[in-house]
């Protein structure tokens, strides 16, 4: 049996990680570690620990990857590390950035460090980082030839890409320096189920299910890479088994939209009129484009997407928010917090 630390396994790309494991292999154990901020949430994970097929596999542990007594002994017990637990919200990081580098920065180094130590000395059998195509910065809109490879600059622009930037070297720090035997995914925007609603495509849907107009910012022509979070997860694991140590793998969906084309799909798959769209400010700092090129995973390790196909893979997604709207309206609403409260307060081991 191969034991798995998932950190921010209750968030949006953890919890499908964690079930997708689970439901793909069958000689992994999970521990996930999440100090449920607002952004994790186990409604996403309601039923794994009561389903016969998971429950011996799998373990929830609250707590924060900064607190170096609670990590020493879960990663004693921990084979491989995938370390997804951030700061994730780029207009959140523009408010206040002081979160972004107690988690995505010093989070990451007590976790690296408390990797290291582990096994008497040894370490864990891997580390696999999951980073963002935004410490690439921006590419402009005129160029579409460009794209981001393993070789481009780190060059973030928000406070956001920075901090994760910042954990990226210190992850790569960490394999010349002490040999440790650490992966780094950099991967294009995700989309899919249990995605929090802050984020565009779970926002403007649930934003139109309640009769509310959806806020584009400027005018709509920054560009991004969509994948499917089940295609990242994917992704994520064929790396953590098949990757070459002290390598980055850039992960994406080839699937580039304007933000005004993306909200216009989500419009004529909801049935609702372009008059919907409510124009606002533009984020300070914008990135105009990202795209990624993904060749050296699909040459290195025989990757690529197969659920990222638009339009059907969007309203897949569209759809999954339509039908599932207890999930959301608790998130909107806050009641997800006392999910957590009923169904684990007094059951978990609780960190400090
Ligand atoms: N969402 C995307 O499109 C995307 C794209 C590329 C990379 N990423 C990266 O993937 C990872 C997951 O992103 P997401 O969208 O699922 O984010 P998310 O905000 O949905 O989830 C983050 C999780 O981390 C947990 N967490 C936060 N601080 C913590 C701490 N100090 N200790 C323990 N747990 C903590 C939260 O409770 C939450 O469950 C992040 O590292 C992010 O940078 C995300």
């Amino acid at each position: 049996m191969t034991t798995m630390l998932i950190t921010g396994g209750a968030g949006f790309i953890g919890s499908n990680f964690v079930r997708y494991v689970l439901e793909n292999r069958p000689d992994a154990s999970i521990i996930n570690l999440d100090a449920l901020t607002y952004s994790g949430n186990l409604e996403n994970l309601a039923g794994l620990d009561e389903d016969p097929r998971f429950a011996s596999r799998y373990e929830f542990v609250k707590g924060d990857i900064a607190d170096r007594d609670l990590l020493a002994p879960l990663l004693d017990r921990t084979d491989i590390v995938i370390h997804m637990a951030a700061e994730s919200h780029v207009d959140r990081s523009i408010l206040d950035s002081a979160p972004f580098v107690r988690t995505n920065v010093l989070g990451t180094q007590a976790l690296l460090d408390a990797a290291r130590h582990s096994h008497a000395g040894k370490g864990v059998a891997r580390f696999v980082h999951v980073s963002t195509d935004e410490v690439y910065g921006s590419l402009p809109l005129d160029r579409p030839d460009l794209k981001f490879t393993e070789d481009t600059p780190i060059q973030p622009n928000s406070p956001y890409a920075a901090s994760k930037a910042a954990s990226d070297l210190l992850v790569r720090a960490a394999f010349h320096t002490f040999h440790m035997p650490v992966l780094t995914t950099r991967c294009s925007n995700n989309f899919g189920p249990y995605q929090f609603p802050e984020k565009v495509i779970p926002l403007f849907v649930t934003n139109l299910i309640e009769g509310r107009k959806v806020p584009l910012y400027g005018d709509g022509k920054n560009v991004r890479d969509w994948l499917h979070v089940l295609d990242h997860c994917e992704a994520i694991l064929t790396v953590a088994e098949k990757g070459r140590v002290g390598e980055v793998y850039n992960i994406g969906g080839d699937n580039e939209r304007s933000n005004l084309d993306l909200t216009r799909a989500i419009l004529d798959i909801m049935g609702k009129g372009h008059d919907m769209i409510q124009p606002v400010e533009d984020r300070k700092g914008h990135d105009r484009r990202y795209a990624i090129d993904a060749s050296k995973i699909e040459r290195e390790l025989g990757w690529r997407p197969t659920r990222s196909a638009w339009p059907d893979a969007l309203e897949q997604t569209v759809r999954w928010y339509m039908a599932n709207a207890e999930w959301w309206r608790h998130v909107k609403s806050g009641a997800y917090r006392e999910f957590y409260k009923q169904q684990y307060s007094g059951r978990e081991r609780v960190g400090a």
